[in-house]
């Protein structure tokens, strides 16, 4: 149990379990925030065109270990297969053997960010998800239905009645995570399942609830999908992260767009929190006195759940004064990072090895 009033916080390197890295320049600007803190990372697949062939995965991940700094050449990027109508269990089971494949990604048709090639309806693929279960391969679901006639804040509640619980119907062995739960109702459907059955906690969704879309005005930068909901849910998914509970992981889903893209008429979702993930855990985590659970969140659950080994190195996070900036480069653009213009009281300083041979 660490002190409370401890200085420093050494754990495990911890790993990144839902992220988007984008290709091409952005990638570029990117992919350092994450593999900065990171060990590893499970890439989104959402590109457009989307990831959903071995050799398309295998390029992607090339180009995402080129983009990297020598500093950070061990970080791996795990790559993800994008399930549409089409997509062949033959071609999953073989990206998943040559471990390529970590995971499937399902995405309803038009749920969110290039999801258009997504899956219009899950009796398309009960043939990938037969083959999933098979070999054990994990399923990443964006749990959001897309009719219009259901409201936005309800969109997730009602995919665990329509969609989520027919999977596990089903399929009652596949492994399965509910991405980037936003709900008291996909905690408890969590919980109530099986040890197959786990979910991802964003940073921003721990800190932020719905008002802070519309504080003042509208703020497009706390626009993500799916999207904050009431402070109720809030705080079920801070009681979740931080109870202990192996089902529960760190997925920062930080989305980068540019400012151009995020301040429009019609802005995109997604929230960037990469450059300060861990620092905003650590915040959360501090404030509801479980700095001793935020290693097992961030470090152990999710490695444990895909049958991963943990990560041996050690990293340091310092008590301090820690400025997020009100705007980052990228590229030839500049992206607006979550907590911009805040000050975090946790700042990481990388591995415990180098950190302990600075005087
Ligand atoms: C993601 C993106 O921009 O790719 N956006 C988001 O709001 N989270 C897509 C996604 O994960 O839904
Ligand atoms: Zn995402």
């Amino acid at each position: 149990m660490p002190d409370p009033s401890a200085s420093r916080l050494i754990i495990r390197r911890p790993d990144d379990w839902h992220v988007h890295l984008r290709d091409h320049e952005l990638l570029q600007s990117v992919v350092g925030y994450t593999a900065r803190q990171f060990g590893r990372a499970i890439v989104m697949p959402n590109l457009s065109p989307p990831v959903t062939t071995v050799a398309q995965a295998a390029a992607y991940r090339d180009r995402i270990r080129a983009a990297l700094h020598p500093a950070h050449a061990s970080f791996e990027p795990l790559m993800t297969c994008y399930l549409t109508d089409e997509s062949d269990p033959a071609e999953v089971e073989r990206g998943f053997e040559d471990r390529v494949f970590a995971a499937c990604k399902l995405y309803p048709a038009h749920a969110t960010t290039n999801s258009e090639h997504g899956v219009t309806d899950v009796s398309r693929i009960r043939g990938v998800l037969e083959r999933m279960q098979r070999i054990g391969m994990p399923l990443l679901v964006h749990g959001e239905v897309t009719d219009p006639a259901v409201d936005v804040f309800d969109r997730e509640a009602v995919f665990i009645e329509r969609v989520f619980s027919k999977i596990l119907a089903d399929f009652p062995e596949v492994k399965a995570v509910f991405e980037h739960v936003t709900t008291a109702e996909a905690v408890s459907f969590v919980e109530s399942r099986g040890a197959n059955v786990a979910a991802t906690i964003t940073p921003h969704h721990l800190r932020i609830n719905r008002n802070a879309m519309f504080e003042g005005g509208i703020r497009p930068h706390f626009y993500c999908l799916p999207v904050a909901k009431r402070e109720r849910h809030r705080l079920a998914l801070r009681r979740a992260a931080t109870s202990g509970s192996t089902k529960f992981f760190l997925g920062t889903d930080s989305a980068p767009h540019s400012i151009g893209k995020k301040e429009a008429a019609c802005g995109c979702a997604g929230v960037f929190n990469a450059p300060f993930a861990i620092e905003s855990y650590a915040a959360t985590f501090e404030e509801e006195g479980a700095l001793d659970r935020l290693e097992a969140f961030a470090s152990e659950h999710g490695p444990n759940f895909y049958g991963l080994p943990l990560n041996e190195e050690r990293v340091v996070l310092e008590r301090g004064p820690c400025r997020v900036p009100e705007r980052l480069e990228a590229g030839r653009e500049e992206i607006v990072p979550f907590h911009a213009g805040e000050e975090l009281n946790w700042r990481f300083k990388g591995s415990a090895a180098a950190a302990q041979a600075v005087p």
